[in-house]
């Protein structure tokens, strides 16, 4: 299991020493961009995520909460193992903004909401190598885990088949709740709160790897 830390929880005072002092530890970063529309709030976009690209090393996973994603994938700059994650329910068309993100040169995420049904993913699982399952509704950090996230884990296993799509889980990940995660077939688990609202991170992470294992 790949862990990847979730920044809305670190101290946006902070926000690059927050991640390098994980970095050595984690597999990649995830970053939630939100608009204020899409979800009621509204974090940062571009500017900062390339700001922190230049100087971080991981891979990032870009996940966009917002409205218009067409708009705003060609903005990151992204590294060839970067993920930008578009939801299925925003106002973009979801073809043509995966298009964009491939002429970027990252890797094209989708997700969908924890209500959203998973047929709904299905018409672009040849376009996707990560396939990020909500398990909170999206907006803030620090929110309970949706066990339904579990069967849905499954379910899109069994709708991916033998394409090579990482499946992350986003949403209330913690020791208590990464095992059935890791049981359903994800790959990578989305840590915030966990992590970065922990006395130690350090053993926050290990006590995560753990539980997954
Ligand atoms: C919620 C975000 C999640 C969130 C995870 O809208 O997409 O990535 O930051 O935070 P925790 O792990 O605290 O639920
Ligand atoms: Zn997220």
């Amino acid at each position: 299991m790949k862990i990847s830390p979730s920044l809305l929880s670190a101290d946006f005072s902070r926000l690059y020493d927050e991640a390098a002092s994980v970095e050595p530890l984690v597999d990649r970063f995830h970053w939630d961009v939100m608009d204020g529309h899409f979800v009621p709030n509204l974090t940062f976009g571009p500017p900062v995520v390339n700001a922190l690209r230049r100087r971080l090393r991981i891979p990032f996973d870009i996940h966009l909460m917002i409205d218009d994603p067409l708009d705003y994938a060609p903005q990151f700059d992204v590294q060839p193992d970067d993920s930008i994650i578009i939801h299925v329910e925003s106002r973009s068309d979801p073809s043509e903004t995966l298009r964009a993100i491939a002429e970027r040169g990252a890797r094209c995420g989708i997700t969908l909401r924890p209500g959203t049904p998973l047929q709904t993913i299905e018409p672009y699982l040849d376009r996707i190598s990560m396939l990020l399952v909500m398990s909170v509704e999206p907006g803030f950090g620090g929110q309970a885990f949706l066990p339904d996230a579990v069967p849905r884990i499954r379910g899109l296993r069994e709708l991916i088949g033998n394409r090579a799509i990482d499946i992350a889980v986003d949403g209330g990940v913690n020791p208590e709740t990464i095992g059935s995660v890791a049981d359903a077939g994800a790959d990578i688990a989305v840590a915030g709160s966990a992590i970065f609202r922990a006395d130690d991170r350090e053993s926050a992470i290990r006590a995560l790897r753990e539980a997954a294992a």
